[in-house]
């Protein structure tokens, strides 16, 4: 699989699998189990999905080389501020049963709307995963759902995020956000790039995915992939899993990807940053 390198040289694979929502027990191990025969190396998690323990099994059972696999998790909300990071990160590497990550996000920014000291919290946990990155516990770090007017406040710090994760499929794509974390050198990841199956009737879709010979789901991919987003994408099922990784045989003329830019606002998950209660 084609990989891009993080500002830091570590290469991150162009595509990876997503659990969100993957049931605890045996789903999560089949699905991890599955996602790595179809050839997907890059496995994202995070401590709120409720299944690290269950990832980590199915990793080990699936045989592949720790050194073959792209491992992401995420701090949870209820674990900002350094020394709750140093806590979630212990947990997170015992359930995954891994001696260090490939990647580590903070999965939310604390925002205005939460507390009016929300930049000096960011700061504070943000300075518990520059020490996890130089204690060589993990390979990179980054950030989930931060806007520019988060990450603002992290740029003058020893290590700037390398990698922010972000909800982005067509019908919703944050531009502000998408150029300004480019320009900084940063790696865009998409969480829900098929909008949770939401967008995936939408019928202007379906004619530019049929013209070019290919499913809607993959289209969102494709459409992901020529903006250089990681699209982090999740099914149960090794059929779709082996049909969205077919999206990297397809590239998109620039027409096309400019026509899903400009469709407007559908399929968003409601989850902003700015407002979110949790
Ligand atoms: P399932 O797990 O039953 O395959 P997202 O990655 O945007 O969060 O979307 C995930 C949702 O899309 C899941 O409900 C998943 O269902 C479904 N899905 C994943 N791949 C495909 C596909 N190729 N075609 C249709 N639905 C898909």
């Amino acid at each position: 699989m084609k990989d891009y390198e993080l500002r830091n040289g570590v290469k991150i694979p162009c595509m990876g699998f997503g659990t969100w929502a993957v049931d605890d027990g045996h789903v999560a191990i089949d699905s991890v189990k599955k996602a790595i025969e179809s050839n997907y190396t890059l496995i994202d998690t995070a401590a709120r999905y409720g299944n690290e323990k269950s990832i980590g099994v199915g990793i080990k059972e699936s045989g592949i080389k720790r050194e073959d696999l792209f491992l992401t998790s995420k701090v949870w909300n209820d674990h900002r501020g350094y020394d709750k990071v140093m806590e979630a990160f212990d947990q997170t590497i015992h359930d995954l049963d891994v001696d260090y990550l490939d990647l580590y996000l903070v999965h939310w920014p604390a925002s205005k709307h939460q507390y009016e000291n929300y930049n000096e919290i960011n700061r504070d946990t943000w300075r518990a995963m520059i020490d996890l990155y130089k204690a060589g516990k993990v390979r990179a770090i980054g950030v989930s759902n931060f806007k520019p007017h988060h990450l603002k406040a992290l740029m003058d710090m020893e290590i700037v995020p390398m990698v922010n994760q972000i909800e982005c499929h067509p019908g919703h794509y944050d531009q502000e956000t998408i150029s300004y974390c480019q320009e900084h050198g940063m790696i865009m990841e998409a969480w829900s790039p098929l909008g949770r199956g939401r967008v995936l009737n939408d019928e202007r879709l379906k004619q530019i995915a049929k013209r070019n010979q290919m499913s809607v789901a993959q289209l969102c991919l494709a459409w992901n992939i020529a903006h250089k987003i990681v699209p982090l994408v999740k099914s149960t099922k090794k059929e779709r899993m082996l049909e969205n990784l077919e999206a990297l045989n397809h590239t998109l003329s620039e027409e096309d990807v400019h026509t899903i830019d400009t469709m407007g606002e559908f399929g968003f998950s409601g989850q902003d940053p700015d407002t979110v209660d949790f």
